[in-house]
């Protein structure tokens, strides 16, 4: 990938990039809709992600190409306005070099850029954190600037609440951002603080990705964020993560019938994400297995952001031979389920699995069999 980003930067522009940088797409691990809520959350750093080519120009032209959609687009760098015209990916880097001022940084003004990746999209992967990761370090680069790892998290997490619009927390950007092969990102994300737990060598994650998503999904994630910070209010805590099971179970006269719900979820899952931190030291995948699908029950029960789909997956999943546990991953509504499995569970058990989906909704999921891999860098 590195080879090839630098021949098309070349054969775009005619010229080297001046930095070639690459940040890794994320398996939300287990922890779901904890991290706004001031929760704990582990998430892998996947050996795919999002490559970012950029060298500076001498006039304030932003020439923006990538592999997305095949064109170029050019801005003068006098826009910062967020586009709306069917080149959305372009705000992300353009949300990344709006918040750089917010840290204290400089932006740069023009520079021709390229990006590629091998993510696949839709697959709750998360290549927009990945894009704001990599395009991050790559400005960072070409104006000559430095930022430590937890600012660069930031300045991506900044971009997505603050121009493209989207409440999530510091998860996806986190995970990119701290990622280290054969091992899982924590994320305390009230500090924030960042560490690594290693990964059990049997731990192999599959993806089963169902192209599902529903029409409302960004609205859903808003308007569960905001159920969140409703029950938050009414239990007199800032956020959820303050407030114990108990608590929200003695204030479920007080809660509307979702927002405790909502609640009920948050709370066990933060207290499930530490369960899991105890059971990966001690390698037992079963447990961590139970864990997880466990998780997706509360997502399917109390949450509400799974769909008939991704339980049927995880359904099935539970059920076949070396698979320890499975759950939808990231912000649900549709897209993808994660299955954490043995060595021993290969291509023929998930193209069964497969097989029953078609049966059951006339269309295939995506299989990935995926690997850990490093976080962001300069290549
Ligand atoms: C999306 C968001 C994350 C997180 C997850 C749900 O991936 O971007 O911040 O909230 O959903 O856990």
């Amino acid at each position: 990938m590195q080879q090839k980003i630098a021949a098309l930067f070349k054969e775009i522009h005619g010229r080297e990039p001046a930095v070639v940088t690459r940040a890794p797409g994320r398996i939300e691990f287990i922890g779901n809709h904890t991290d706004y809520n001031g929760g704990t959350v582990l998430g892998a750093s996947i050996d795919r992600g999002v490559w970012v080519a950029v060298a500076p120009r001498e006039d304030a032209k932003r020439n923006f190409f990538s592999l997305f959609t095949g064109e170029t687009v050019t801005l003068d760098a006098a826009v910062s306005l967020k586009q709306t015209d069917g080149t959305s990916w372009i705000n992300y880097p353009l949300g990344v070099i709006a918040a750089l001022p917010a840290f204290g940084l400089q932006a740069p003004q023009g520079f021709d850029y390229v990006a590629m990746s091998d993510l696949p999209t839709g697959a709750g992967l998360s290549s927009s954190a990945a894009i704001e990761l990599a395009s991050g370090l790559a400005f960072l680069a070409i104006t000559g600037q430095h930022a430590d790892r937890e600012t660069l998290v930031k300045i991506g997490k900044h971009a997505e609440n603050h121009f493209v619009g989207v409440p999530c927390g510091i998860l996806d950007q986190g995970v990119s951002g701290f990622g280290k092969a054969n091992h899982l990102v924590f994320i305390d994300c009230r500090g924030p603080r960042f560490d690594t737990v290693p990964l059990p060598g049997d731990a192999h994650f599959w993806i089963f990705n169902t192209h599902t998503k529903h029409a409302l999904v960004d609205g859903l994630y808003a308007a569960r964020h905001r159920e969140c910070m409703e029950a938050a209010k009414v239990l007199g805590v800032s956020l959820l993560v303050e407030a114990t099971p108990a608590q929200v179970d003695g204030a479920k006269g007080k809660l509307s019938a979702d927002a405790y719900k909502r609640a009920k979820h948050v709370v066990e899952e933060i207290a499930r994400v530490d369960q899991t931190v105890q059971v990966l030291e001690k390698g037992d995948l079963a447990a961590v297995g139970a864990l997880l699908t466990a998780s997706h029950r509360s997502s399917q029960t109390l949450f509400g952001n799974s769909t008939e789909e991704l339980d049927f997956l995880v359904d099935t999943l539970a059920a076949t031979p070396n698979v320890f546990g499975a759950r939808l991953t990231g912000g649900g509504f549709g897209g993808a389920v994660m299955a954490l499995a043995s060595a021993d569970f290969g291509d023929a058990q998930a193209q069964a699995v497969a097989d029953a989906y078609e049966k059951k909704y006339g269309a295939r999921p995506d299989i990935l069999h995926m690997l850990t891999g490093d976080g962001a860098q300069v290549v």
